[in-house]
This record gives structure tokens, C-alpha cells and sequence, in this order.
């Protein structure tokens, strides 16, 4: 099946102002905490270009690591079920963790992380995505952080991807199959 772009669901400078409001609002919950304790996970591929903009609106001085998940097999739109997670930063017990990602959808990859890092006893863990999808599944995974909530549609740009394609798209858009 291939994808195309179909319509622009959020273009790109109101995701340019949500992350800035993201990055104020996580800047103001981690006043007082010691900076060189946050350590900033972001899951890769899908929140590359939405860490690099996040992170830019963090001033603190922290710690950036990144860790990898797949769940989607080759060009399928429908995640894959259990998600592969490469390996974590070890060094993580006694930290604030920020967990940075794209998108909640089944809500499988965030919770096997999370519960992968409670694993190393951090002291803190707050997850921030982009974009939630109105789903019971990804509504009942915590989160602290929700730049969008948007519909249960296949979308692709702005890191995220269908079968590698798509991510350099400046605004995130809804694919057609
Ligand atoms: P999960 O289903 O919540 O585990 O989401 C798994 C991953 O699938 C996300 O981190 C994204 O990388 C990817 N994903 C989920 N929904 C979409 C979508 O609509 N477009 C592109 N990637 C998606
Ligand atoms: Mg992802």
C-alpha cells in the first residue's frame, strides 16, 4: 500500500508554538530540581525533529540520551505489537528522567519503556509526547506532557514516518492510503 499526503492536520508554526509552550511548562515543573539529575531520553526515530526543537526551549544544563523502538514492520500502518527497545542509558538510578516522544497511539512503546526505566530506579519520570491519538489505549497510558490531541488517523511529517518517508515534512499532515 502506498501512502501519499493527503491534507496538512497541523501546520508547521503551531508546532512551533506548542513545543515553546511545552518547554516553558516542563522548565517550570523542574525549577528547583537539581539540573545535572534530569536526564532527557528521547526515543528515536520518530521524535527526532520534535526533541531538537524541545530541547531548545530547555535552558537548563542537562543530559540528552537517546534510546530506540520499533514497532511498526515495514510499511504497515497498524503497529506491530510487542516493541523492539534498544538499549537504555545505564546510569539512570536516582535521575529525573524525561521521556521524549512522537506519538501515543497503542500506547504499547511508551509503557514497555517506562517500565524498562523504573527498572533502573530513577527518581522521578515524566513523559512528554507531541501528538496523542483520541484512542482508550494511548489515553490511558500516563503522560505528563500532550502537545496535540488528534484524531485516530494515519499522520506522517515532522519526524514522524511511513516506511522512512515523510519524516523531513515540516508540518505533520494525514497520509491517504
Ligand atoms: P504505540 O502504538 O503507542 O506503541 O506507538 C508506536 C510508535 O508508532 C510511535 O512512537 C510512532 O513512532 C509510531 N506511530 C504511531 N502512530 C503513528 C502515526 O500515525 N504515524 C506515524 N507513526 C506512528
Ligand atoms: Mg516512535
Amino acid at each position: 500500500m502506498r501512502h501519499e499526503i493527503d491534507s496538512i492536520l497541523i501546520p508547521r508554526d503551531r508546532i512551533g508554538a506548542r513545543v515553546a509552550e511545552l518547554g516553558s511548562a516542563i522548565t517550570e515543573d523542574l525549577d528547583g530540581v537539581d539540573a545535572t539529575q534530569i536526564v532527557l531520553v528521547a526515543v528515536m526515530t520518530g521524535s527526532i525533529i520534535f526533541v531538537a526543537d524541545l530541547m531548545r526551549h530547555l535552558p537548563m544544563k542537562i543530559r540528552i540520551q537517546l534510546v530506540t523502538a520499533r514497532s511498526y514492520i515495514g510499511a504497515a500502518t497498524v503497529s506491530g505489537g510487542d516493541p523492539e527497545i534498544g538499549p537504555l542509558p545505564e546510569d539512570l538510578a536516582g535521575k529525573h528522567v524525561l521521556l521524549v516522544d512522537d506519538i501515543l497511539d497503542s500506547g504499547r512503546t511508551l509503557t514497555a519503556i517506562r517500565e524498562c526505566i523504573e527498572e533502573l530506579s530513577p527518581q522521578s519520570i515524566r513523559a512528554c509526547v507531541l501528538l496523542r491519538k483520541r484512542l482508550e489505549s494511548a489515553m490511558a497510558v500516563p503522560c505528563e506532557y500532550v502537545g496535540f490531541e488528534i484524531d485516530d488517523e494515519f499522520v506522517v511529517g515532522y519526524g514522524l514516518d511511513h516506511d522512512g518517508y515523510f519524516r523531513n515534512l515540516p508540518d505533520i499532515a494525514v497520509a491517504r492510503a
